[in-house]
């Protein structure tokens, strides 16, 4: 049997049951897509119900407001995938008429929609024969073909898409796709796969070679720079001063407490202060050091203090600043 048979059989047999394979409704499908991106299935799952129910089609979802699409997004982080994906499905609505293009370059010139996402609505929604090349797809077939170059190289990536070409199944790309991703998160898995369980291990080169844990071929990790803050809580009248963030970089546009970035050996007590004063005209006490937070992103690791603040005096507050109590809607 051919690598696609084999493949497909199994998937008839083992696909995961998933809320979005309920149906092939392409909104669905690029609402799930653009989920999974950095999150995993598992924290995906509610998310996904609770968002269709609210907004069940690209004319709902075009109609509310951004910041009611964040509040349901939130938890989920990378918060620039909401914008995007009401940005596109604005654009679904004014340029297509409310449904999804059918064609993978239509489908990828709508914002936040990569290759990958692409291929995967393409394929998924409208049976088109592309393909959706992701880490798990470059994994797989990294150990399949015992491609011995380093996988984050674009020759690496282009040879292993002829490959998926080659063997996509005409008749059933979306499942094909499909079964791949399921493949990459159960069977062939990063580390030390699960061959014994492997629907296509006899026609695994790597297998057959005893090098499967080997594979794909990368080049060495950096370890993300650690960034030293501090945050300052200052209440004033039972609301504290929050920041918004620039509208590009990291955690573009999202609320913040003041936030300033030490130098090392720096102090954390008075670098704040004088960021408090300078940044945001407010004279403050900084007292205890309340708690302490670490959170690693792909390239930054931040380590942040935050510290009770006694509020003493201030001016008017910069225009991306504000009080923000309980209450306070949308922050
Ligand atoms: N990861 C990315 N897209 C997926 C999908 N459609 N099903 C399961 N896992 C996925």
């Amino acid at each position: 049997m051919t690598l696609a048979a084999q493949l497909l059989n199994w998937y008839c047999q083992s696909a995961r049951e998933l809320p979005w394979r309920k149906d092939k409704d392409a909104y669905k499908i690029w609402v799930s897509e653009i989920m999974l991106q950095q999150t995993r299935v598992e924290a995906v799952k509610d998310y996904y119900t609770r968002w269709i129910k609210r907004f069940p089609t690209t004319a709902v979802l075009a109609e509310a407001s951004e910041q009611e699409v964040l509040n349901y997004w939130q938890g989920l982080g990378y918060y620039s995938r909401a914008r995007n994906l009401l940005a596109g499905v604005r654009e679904v609505c004014a340029a297509y008429g409310g449904k999804v293009p059918d064609d993978q370059a239509a489908i990828q010139s709508l914002p936040g929609v990569g290759e990958y996402t692409a291929g995967a609505i393409a394929s998924i929604a409208y049976n088109r024969p592309v393909p959706a090349i992701d880490g798990n797809v470059l994994r797989i077939f990294s150990r399949l073909f015992c491609l011995a170059g380093d996988i984050t190289k674009q020759a690496t990536k282009q040879e292993v898409k002829r490959l998926v070409c080659t063997h996509m199944p005409i008749q059933y790309p979306g499942d094909f796709n499909q079964a791949l991703m399921d493949l990459g998160a159960m069977v062939c898995i990063p580390g030390r796969p699960r061959c014994e369980i492997c629907p296509v291990a006899n026609l695994c080169e790597a297998y057959v070679r005893e090098v499967q844990d080997t594979l794909p071929v990368r080049p060495t990790k950096k370890v993300p720079l650690l960034v030293r803050l501090a945050a300052g809580l200052v209440c004033k009248e039972g609301s504290y001063l929050v920041h918004q963030r620039p509208a590009t970089g990291m955690l573009a546009r999202m609320w913040e407490f003041p936030t300033v970035e030490l130098a090392e050996d720096e102090g954390a007590v008075e670098r704040l202060q004088a960021g408090l004063a300078q940044d945001f005209r407010q004279d403050v006490r900084v007292g205890e050091s309340a708690f302490h937070y670490i959170h690693t992103f792909s390239h930054r690791k931040w380590d942040i203090s935050f510290y009770q603040c006694e509020w003493l005096a201030g001016d008017k507050l910069p225009t991306a600043a504000c009080w923000a109590h309980k209450s306070t809607p949308n922050l």
